[in-house]
């Protein structure tokens, strides 16, 4: 028998491993929520303690680009290691007997966080390009079964996720539908310019008497990173007439407050990696209604239902959907839990953007309000960032001469008289700098003394070697 890691963190064994139909759907018990509502805390963690449960970071590397990748801390690998032994010793039983209740307890957890109204709501998938396939194929059956028309169209914005547009280009124009594209307007100083795009962009899907079928909105986007207004563009897609709204929340749960009733989408992701300590990957898809989802890969559990069909889609390793009592158990250790470490993120990233832009003379991309725990930081237009190459060729540069894990935005100038400047001309490069827990102020510092140095030593982008 393989001895499990002790760790009085783990429960690797929910208690309902039983209370499961013969038809292999589950119910949650009072005793489930109960569990994930209240997850038992060790006491607060000490600073000691972050740096030991994070000790497994390359050192001497300033990482500001938690976005990108997550970070997932050494309890909840402990964790993860846990179940995946726990299947190792006796699959069959792990199986028919504590799969799906695992699964489930995560998702009831999930629910209690996001205020779903049922867990049935709530499917772990593996990542938010996971779930833009599942609603961007039910669009696709749409199209393809004649219920919507040629000129009916999807609404986005410009910087949506890559992932998310290839989606639409692979299910959905080749059907007839078509794709409205909203300007995000950047730097940004206020939600109303965004309102406002977006008002044009469906007034443009309406031509020639089309209709937006769905809209997809971030929650916080990518590059540039925004938090946009959600429930305001959501609140007039209704009032618009737009069919469905997908908002992709890929950076928002562990950065941003999430109540999906509130937010009033017909789908929302999350990825649980990110933000939310999970290991690679899970992610959690809202679904405010059932009919006609499925995920993309199917197995034996195809028409169960989303949550069934996501807890199998074949043999593979679950454990990443079953760390979730484990994660409360970790952010209930810090001041305030996840909603504590948010504002701290939040007003440390907005610090350390603060003092960077005061240090280079630039700009931030966004007003404090509209970040979370990532703020873009204009750099100096010395530096010359005049394409996306030289956007990579600085991110490079970065991480080979200087270990610092950053990523680095190209904006084109608008010609107008927004575009913003510093005293050396304008400002078309941004950092997108993230705070986590295991952050510290001199990471910040490294990356504002390596961009001076280049300044110092007369460089641009265009001097750059190319990694
Ligand atoms: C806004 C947004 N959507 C979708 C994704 C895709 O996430 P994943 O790679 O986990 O599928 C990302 C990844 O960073 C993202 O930032």
């Amino acid at each position: 028998m393989i001895a499990l890691p002790q760790n009085p963190n783990i429960h690797p064994n929910p208690t309902m491993d039983n209370d499961h139909h013969p038809n292999g759907t589950v119910e949650p018990t009072d005793h489930d929520h109960r569990t994930s509502k209240k997850p038992k805390l060790t006491g607060p963690i000490s600073e000691p303690e972050i740096r030991e449960e994070f000790s497994h970071h390359q050192p001497c590397i300033a990482r500001i680009n938690n976005g990108s990748f997550g970070s997932c801390p050494r309890s909840i690998l402990a964790a993860q290691n846990a179940w995946q032994l726990r299947f190792l010793q006796q699959p069959d039983d792990f199986f028919f007997n504590t799969l799906r209740n695992g699964i489930l307890h995560s998702r009831a957890a999930i629910k209690d966080i996001v205020n779903a109204d049922h867990v049935d709501q709530i499917s772990l998938v593996d990542n938010a390009t996971t779930a833009a396939a599942i609603v961007l194929q039910k669009i696709g059956r749409r199209f393809a079964s004649g219920n919507f028309r040629q000129n009916d169209a999807v609404i986005i914005f410009h910087c949506a996720y890559q992932a998310v547009k290839k989606s639409i280009e692979a299910y959905v124009t080749p059907l007839g539908g078509s794709v409205v594209e909203v300007q995000l307007p950047f730097p940004v100083h206020s939600d109303e310019g965004i309102i406002s795009e977006f008002r044009k962009g469906l007034e443009r899907g309406k031509l020639n008497g089309g209709r937006v079928r769905l809209a997809i909105i971030d929650h916080i986007t990518s590059m540039p990173s925004v938090v946009l207004p959600v429930r305001e563009l959501i609140r007039i897609c209704r009032e618009q007439g737009v069919d469905q709204v997908f908002v992709d929340g890929a950076h928002s749960i562990g950065s941003l407050h999430v109540d999906v009733k509130e937010i009033g989408a017909d789908f929302y992701v999350s990825n649980l990696y990110k933000w939310f300590f999970s290991p690679p990957s899970v992610a959690f898809m809202y679904c405010k209604e059932s009919n006609d989802v499925h995920h993309p890969v199917v197995s034996q559990e195809y028409g169960k239902g989303l949550p069934v069909e996501s807890g199998w889609v074949g043999m593979r390793d679950y454990s990443p959907q079953l760390v979730v009592p484990a994660i409360l158990e970790f952010v209930n250790r810090f001041e305030g839990g996840i909603e504590g470490i948010m504002r701290r993120n939040h007003e440390g990233v907005v610090k350390m953007g603060t003092m960077l832009v005061e240090s280079w003379g630039t700009v931030l991309g966004s007003p404090p309000e509209m970040c979370a725990s990532m703020v873009m930081v204009g750099l100096p237009s010395r530096l010359c960032v005049m394409s996306d190459d030289d956007a990579l060729r600085l991110r490079s540069y970065l991480r080979v001469h200087h270990g610092i894990e950053v990523p680095v935005y190209y904006q084109a100038l608008r010609n107008c008289d927004s575009d913003p400047r510093d005293k050396d001309g304008f400002i078309t490069g941004y950092v997108r700098i993230s705070q986590q827990v295991y952050n510290t102020v001199d990471d910040y510092h490294r990356l504002k003394t390596a961009i001076n140095q280049l300044l110092e030593d007369k460089k641009n982008c265009s001097g750059l070697p190319k990694e």
